[in-house]
């Protein structure tokens, strides 16, 4: 080799992945536009064992022509992950998780010039990645409302590989553009709480979505939500961003159904006030005036609260599921009564599609513009390196949104 014309930047970058044992480094190893001092190495959260994670420091990859890194700022904790760090259920460990996350591009290769829905990008912009269309890598957001997450991967449920920075529980995460098939979007004007709140937030806008779809939901519709978790809350917003007023709220927990009241519901039933499914749908039927609902939204993962809805609802009304997002076991109904005689209409509703993303950022702003607590989700904010206490608070459920806050 001729030490003369060693390029000593490649030489190192070269060493870095030879650790890592790069196998598909990146193609292209051109200096990326880059901004402030990007260090050697990222910190990175990996599962490595359940209800344990080890904080891991990774080389960080030079950026290829189609690639981006991007600074984490900030990553919720999704039940997916709570799922994960309990039972492993996608034999993914190790791994590094994290998908409801956020952050600020700091090198991209020069093939990158805009995201997904066409919007330019630049080095400083916030990012958030959406799903991985590894099949279907030329997708057009026009074709996006057809196409479901389910079946797609996502940054943060990934198999962990050479380049390891998968998952934003971490310092940085390496966005792969090209074949890889990634999906992003530029969310520079949403705030730090909103952003985070996003993937969440899609599930919400994809669930009325579906619940459109049965010409049953409208402006002045008395809406029933049952269940004021994260997932319930936000139904909740964005009923009201849409302008629907008169919604009730059903849990059992006061201080969400306390929650459920400043998110915008007129109305809360509290169901360990009830004995009986009897008793429990005259109490939602007296909280409408003497109506049943027009239309409900099933946002728990408990059999007994499907079987329950039901009786909320009026003939001809509507049924929203959604909170059997994993197998929660079976529920009884008694097709008669709950249905058929009834002729209630059921959609079923399963994560979002990339069409969902665009909306949600506008309900987002709306969200804010109209004064609902969207930041006072997130209950509790942890730092990287305790991230093993922040997933420990989210099984406790003494919170609503735990999120990860990088320093
Ligand atoms: N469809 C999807 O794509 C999707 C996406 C994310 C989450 N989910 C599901 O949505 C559900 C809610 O998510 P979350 O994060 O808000 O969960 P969570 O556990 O924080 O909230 C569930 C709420 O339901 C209440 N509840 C339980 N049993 C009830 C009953 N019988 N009647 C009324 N309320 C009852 C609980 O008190 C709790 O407040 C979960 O089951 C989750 O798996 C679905
Ligand atoms: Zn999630």
């Amino acid at each position: 080799m001729d030490m003369n014309n060693v390029n000593i930047e490649e030489i190192v970058k070269q060493v870095l992945a030879g650790m890592s044992g790069n196998a598909s480094a990146p193609s292209k190893a051109a200096p990326a536009p880059s901004t402030g001092s990007i260090p050697k190495t990222a910190r990175v959260a990996m599962l490595t064992a359940l209800e344990h994670y080890d904080i891991k420091e990774f080389p960080i990859p030079p950026v290829g022509d189609d690639d981006i890194l991007v600074k984490v700022e900030g990553c919720g904790i999704c039940g997916t992950d709570a799922h994960e760090f309990k039972r492993d259920p996608f034999s993914l460990i190790p791994v590094a998780l994290g998908h409801e996350g956020t952050g600020e591009i700091v090198a991209m290769g020069k093939n990158v010039k805009a995201d997904t829905a066409g919007k330019p990008v630049k080095i400083g912009d916030k990012v958030v990645t959406c799903m991985i269309f590894k099949d279907d890598p030329d997708i057009t957001m026009y074709d996006l409302n057809k196409k479901n997450v389910g079946g797609a991967d996502v940054y943060g449920l990934l198999p962990d590989d050479d380049i390891h920075l998968n998952g934003w529980f971490s310092d940085y995460i390496y966005i792969r553009g090209g074949s890889f098939g990634s999906t992003f979007f530029n969310v520079s004007d949403l705030d730090l709480d909103s952003r985070i709140l996003i993937e969440p937030s899609a599930v919400l806008v994809h669930a009325v979505e579906r619940a459109k779809t049965t010409g049953i939901l409208r402006f002045n519709s008395r809406v029933v939500v049952q269940g004021c978790g994260p997932i319930g809350l936000i139904c909740i917003a964005v009923l009201r961003t849409m302008g629907i007023e008169n919604i009730c709220a059903v849990d059992g927990e006061q201080k969400r159904l306390d929650f459920a009241k400043r998110m915008g519901a007129s109305m809360t039933v509290n169901f360990k006030d009830h004995k009986g499914i009897e008793a429990l749908a005259g109490a939602v039927k007296d909280a409408f005036g003497g109506h049943l609902a027009d239309f409900a939204f099933q946002c728990t993962g408990s059999p007994v609260a499907h079987s329950n809805i039901y009786k909320f609802i009026r003939n001809g009304g509507g049924l929203c599921e959604l909170g059997f997002f994993i197998n929660g076991g079976d529920a009884t109904i008694n097709p008669h009564f709950d249905i058929c005689s009834k002729e209630i209409t059921t959609v079923g509703s399963w994560v979002y599609t990339l069409r969902d993303y665009a909306t949600t950022f506008d309900f987002l702003k709306r969200a804010k513009g109209i004064g609902l607590p969207m930041s006072d989700l997130i209950t509790d904010r942890f730092p990287l390196e305790e991230i093993n206490e922040a997933h420990k608070t989210n099984l406790a459920m003494t919170g609503l949104k735990i999120a990860i806050i990088n320093k």
